[in-house]
Parts: structure tokens; sequence; C-alpha cells
């Protein structure tokens, strides 16, 4: 099995959706019950072994470090008044300083410049790329799973999108299928409904060959006017070629408002100390509703 070490984390888009919010907080620092959207992400790459972490972030985005650092004021405190689990929990989202890096994308030219921009922290290695919008719900680690199918090729996590949604996803074209692996003839970024070559839609979970950098090298913007990663992987179908990877799991767009009520819900559920309480909650809310016609 191929040992992935380091995985980039895109996280410098504007989050216009959760404006005002996002005015002074990046999406990615949004909390999912107690834990900002970031925390899923960089514990998911834990779970796949993955120990450097490489965060791509617009200007300003000191939350982020004050999060990942140390806070000794605090942790002192809670030591000083026995609050032991709290302490635990605190400590657990700190970062050793060499595991960590930012680097900053100045202007918004999409996800392949952003990845691009990782090229001399990542070396000559296959890397995972985690978009931290794309929260996923499973039993195992989706990139753990995906590390187990990771062969010589790229491989990128898929699901299948209703049509009138899939003109918001990268999308790819199927060969052939075996088992959750699906070898690609091509991928396409947000093709109209018409255009899509497959329902499967592309999740923001990538295991990358480091050939990935020469094909972004000079890549012409593509979608939206980007530089998009989807155009870089499907140059690279004739080289490494590109296996989607159909996972075990639910992933909710924590991008879009409805998205992210959505996982809040289900990962409240799944939450002992909560469960039993939002529940009858949520009956009881669910009761005062008007039947819709
Ligand atoms: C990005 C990718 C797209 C993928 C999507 C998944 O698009 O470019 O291929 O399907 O993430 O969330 P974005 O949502 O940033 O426009």
């Amino acid at each position: 099995m191929t040992r992935i070490r380091k995985a980039v984390f895109p996280v410098a888009g504007l989050g216009t959706r959760f404006l005002p919010a996002t005015k002074s907080v990046t999406k990615e620092m949004l909390p999912l019950i107690d834990r900002p959207l970031i925390q899923y992400a960089v514990d998911e790459a834990r779970a796949a072994g993955i120990d450097e972490f490489i965060f791509i972030t617009s200007t300003g985005q000191s939350a982020l470090e004050t999060y990942f650092g140390r806070n000794s004021g605090l942790e002192r405190k809670l030591k000083d008044g026995g609050k032991t689990t709290l302490l635990n929990r605190l400590r657990s989202t700190n970062l050793e300083d060499e595991t960590y890096s930012f680097i900053q994308q100045d202007s918004p030219r999409g996800l392949g410049h952003a990845v691009s921009l990782a090229r001399d922290v990542v070396g000559n290695e296959p890397f995972a790329v985690i978009l931290p919008d794309d929260v996923i719900h499973a039993q195992r680690s989706v990139l753990a799973q995906m590390v187990k199918n990771f062969e010589g090729s790229h491989m990128i996590a898929t699901q299948a999108v209703s049509s009138d949604r899939i003109s918001a996803y990268g999308v790819v074209d199927i060969a052939q299928k075996s088992g959750q692996v699906q070898h690609l003839r091509g991928l396409v970024e947000k093709p109209s409904a018409d255009q899509a070559p497959s329902e499967f839609g592309i999740v923001g979970r990538y295991l990358l060959q480091p050939t990935i950098f020469d094909r972004l090298d000079g890549l012409a913007p593509g979608a939206g006017n980007e530089i998009q990663l989807t155009d870089a992987i499907a140059a690279d179908i004739g080289g490494v070629g590109c296996n989607g990877f159909a996972f075990h799991g639910e992933r909710f767009d924590c991008g879009s408002v409805a998205g992210y009520l959505e996982a809040t819900t289900v990962f409240a559920l799944e939450r002992a100390e909560l469960r039993d309480g939002f529940q009858s909650m949520l009956r009881q809310r669910m009761n005062l509703l008007p039947v819709a016609a």
C-alpha cells in the first residue's frame, strides 16, 4: 500500500454564501456542532495516516493559525480547574509546529491554481487534496478507503448526483468498473446536464501523483475562467491515468446553507449526549409545521 504523508487543504474561498459570518471568519472555521469544518477534514486525513498538513489560504486567515496553534493560557486555566476532558479536547486540536504550513494564494484563480502552489512543499511524492466544504459522514475515513485502493494513477472520490445538480460538479467518464474503483477515460468540469458523461460527480477528496504539478504548470483557465484541477487530471489520463472511487459514506455540501444544516442535523443525531433531546425537539418542531398541500 502506498503511504500518503501529506495533505493539501485549499481554504482560500470567500464563503460568500455564509455572509455576513464569513466577513470575519473563514467558512472552514464555521462549527459543525462544536468543531470547525477544518477539524473534520484534518481528522479524516489523520485517520488515513497523513501527518503533514498544508493549508492554501487567502490573506487574513489568522483564525486558522490561532486554531491549530497552542493556547497555553486556556490550557493552564482548564488544568488548574481540573477540567481534564475539556483540556484533552482542546489539546487534540494542536498541530505540532513542523507538521503544518500555510501558503498564501494572492488571488482566487481556481482550485488547480491553489494546488499548484503546494509544489515545493509536497515535492516528488503522491499526496492528498481535501476540500473541507465536502464533509463526509462515514464509518471509515473516506481518504483511508481511497489510500487502500490507491496504486499508480491519480484517484478521485465520486458519487452519483442527480441530473439537476450535475452541472455544479466535475463529472467522470467511466471506461470500466471493478468494485468501487472506476477506470476513467475522461473528466469534465461543470458540464451542462446533457453533456455530462456519467451521473458520477467528483467529491472533494483526491489522491494525486506528483505529475499533476507539470500538468498544472501553464494550464489555461477552464470552466468559470478558473484554473481547474479537473482539467489537469484529465490531461494526465494518457499519462499516469486516473481512477474514480465510489466511496461508502454520505457527503454533505457544507459550502451551501442547506447542506450545512443537513450535516448539523445528521451529526447531532449521531452524538450520544445530544441525540435524545435533539430528536424530541425535532419531533415537536415537525408537529408544529403546517402539513404541505
Ligand atoms: C470543486 C471541483 C469539482 C468538484 C467539487 C466538489 O468545485 O472543481 O470538480 O465536483 O469541488 O465539491 P467547486 O465546488 O469548488 O466549484
